[in-house]
């Protein structure tokens, strides 16, 4: 075993045996090279947060609600009062106009880049001290503190998060689903059309239904 010092092929070395000549074009091959370098960088460092949802257990992707949507939103949150919670908050333009209905809002998303702009955005529009935004996985948080939840997921999703909510809401707990609905919640309405739809449930609906499907049916011999 033999140790070679490596000091022989230092850049700093190779350096000054350049021809003086040649050091221009290499600064503008190296001003260049950053430049392209440093956009791919920057791009990587903006799409790897959306393209890695997909790599995780349930693919939920950026897409920001419509104006549309968000309108729904607030009149379905007409005649409420509390909090508001956005989970996968996204850009937070639902947390934000939340807040500007005077509403203590609050959303978790899981990209970095999105929680920081969404702060931004609030801090922007004036509504900072009724906005919170954590860098959160909403599968690992309780929602139960909220009177109110907001969500725009993906179908696959649904059937999870019902679950999850059914265990951890209380009983004055508004859910407000964008563009996809709960697979076996019966929604108390629903307003909007098409990607613009809007579902709600009233967690006295859902825990009430679920208490009844544990119960066993009367006159009936249940076991064996
Ligand atoms: C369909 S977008 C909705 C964005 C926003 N609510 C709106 O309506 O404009 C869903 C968001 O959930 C985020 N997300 C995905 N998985 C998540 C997770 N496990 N925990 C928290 N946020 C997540 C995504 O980064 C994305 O921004
Ligand atoms: C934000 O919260 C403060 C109290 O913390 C309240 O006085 C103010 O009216 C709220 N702003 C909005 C837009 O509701
Ligand atoms: C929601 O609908 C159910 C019946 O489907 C009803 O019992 C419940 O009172 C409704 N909740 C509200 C707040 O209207």
């Amino acid at each position: 075993m033999s140790k070679v010092p490596e000091e022989g092929g230092c850049p700093k070395d190779n350096f000054h045996l350049k021809p003086p000549t040649g050091t221009k074009r290499r600064t503008w091959g190296l001003v260049v090279t950053g430049v392209v370098g440093g956009s791919l960088l920057a791009v990587y460092a903006v799409t790897t947060p959306f393209i890695t949802p997909a790599l995780r257990r349930v693919c939920l992707p950026f897409v920001p609600a419509t104006s549309t949507q968000i309108e729904n939103v607030l009149k379905m949150l007409h005649s409420r009062s509390g909090s508001v919670v956005d989970i996968g908050s996204g850009d937070g333009r639902i947390v934000i106009a939340a807040a500007k209905e005077g509403f203590q809002a609050v959303g978790f998303e899981l990209n970095p880049w999105l929680v920081w702009y969404s702060r931004y955005r609030a801090w922007r529009e004036g509504v900072h001290h009724n906005t919170s935004f954590f860098m959160l996985d909403l599968w690992k948080v309780s929602f139960s503190q909220y009177t109110n939840v907001v969500i725009f997921g993906v179908p696959q999703m649904m059937l999870p998060l019902e679950k999850k909510l059914q265990t951890e809401l209380q009983d004055n707990t508004r859910v407000i689903a964008c563009r996809f609905p709960f697979p076996h919640w019966i929604p108390n309405h629903s307003t909007g059309e098409g990607v613009d739809t809007v579902w709600i449930y009233d967690s006295q609906t859902f825990k009430k239904a679920n208490r009844e499907c544990l119960k066993p049916t009367k006159g009936h011999a249940v076991g064996h």
